[in-house]
């Protein structure tokens, strides 16, 4: 069998986007090996996710370091010392130190509840829904020094109805994420998404747009 490539997946809460992609590896769409969950919190419900899947797990309290980069460094070396080549980032509330990107540019990803280039940071919901947009929706990229500024790899859309709340819109987004992320992770997993020169290259070829998913109702 060929080798797959080695994914660790960040999180610090409830894990949905992981479970997604513990999904997707079940049923033969994604060909990574999970080999490392880790969290920032040691109470992320997505550590039993990882826990019932087989998958090690490993807890780093960002509380427990005195600063960024020695909390960065922590990662690194579970990351390493699991021999994770890809970091999925999938609800990992804490901002990464410009070193840490550069260790693993083209190597890592994150998922963003907003069409980016539109709300980067938080509260997107609400935001859409003050803004009054008729679309909303997530987007995965590359993490690079900007924070949700990466070249962005592929969005999903959903509609913004009348009788939305930022609940309701949530959980519409976090529906579309879980078909994108395992999309865009399979696309690293077959080797065919790289990023140089800070572009993002989908078969060889800039990918100026990111791909559009959209579900059917
Ligand atoms: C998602 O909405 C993702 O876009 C954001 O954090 C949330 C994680 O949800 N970065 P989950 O933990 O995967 O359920």
């Amino acid at each position: 069998m060929a080798r797959r490539l080695p994914a660790a997946v960040l999180i610090s809460g409830s894990g949905t986007n992981l479970q997604a992609f513990i999904d997707a590896v079940a049923a033969g769409e994604l060909d990574l090996e999970l080999v490392l969950v880790l969290s920032n919190r040691a109470d992320a419900y997505g550590l039993e996710r990882a826990a019932a899947a087989g998958i090690p797990t490993s807890v780093v309290a960002h509380r427990d370091y005195p600063d960024r980069p020695a909390f960065d460094d922590a990662l690194d070396a579970e990351l390493e010392r699991h021999r994770a080549e890809l970091v999925l980032l999938a609800g990992f509330m804490r901002i990464l130190t410009p070193g840490f990107v550069r260790r693993y540019a083209g190597r890592l990803l994150n998922i963003h509840p907003s069409l980016l280039p539109r709300y980067p940071g938080l509260d997107t919901h609400a935001r859409v829904l003050a803004a009054g947009d008729a679309w909303h929706g997530s987007t995965v990229h590359f993490v690079t020094g900007e924070l949700d500024g990466g070249p962005r790899i592929i969005q999903g859309r959903v509609p913004v109805g009348p009788g939305d709340d930022p609940d309701t819109l949530a959980a519409r987004v976090l529906a579309v994420e879980h078909r994108i992320y395992p999309r865009a992770a399979a696309l690293c997993a077959a080797g065919r998404l790289t990023l140089e020169d800070g572009c993002c290259r989908l078969d060889g070829a800039p990918l100026d747009e990111p791909l559009q998913f959209q579900p059917e109702n």
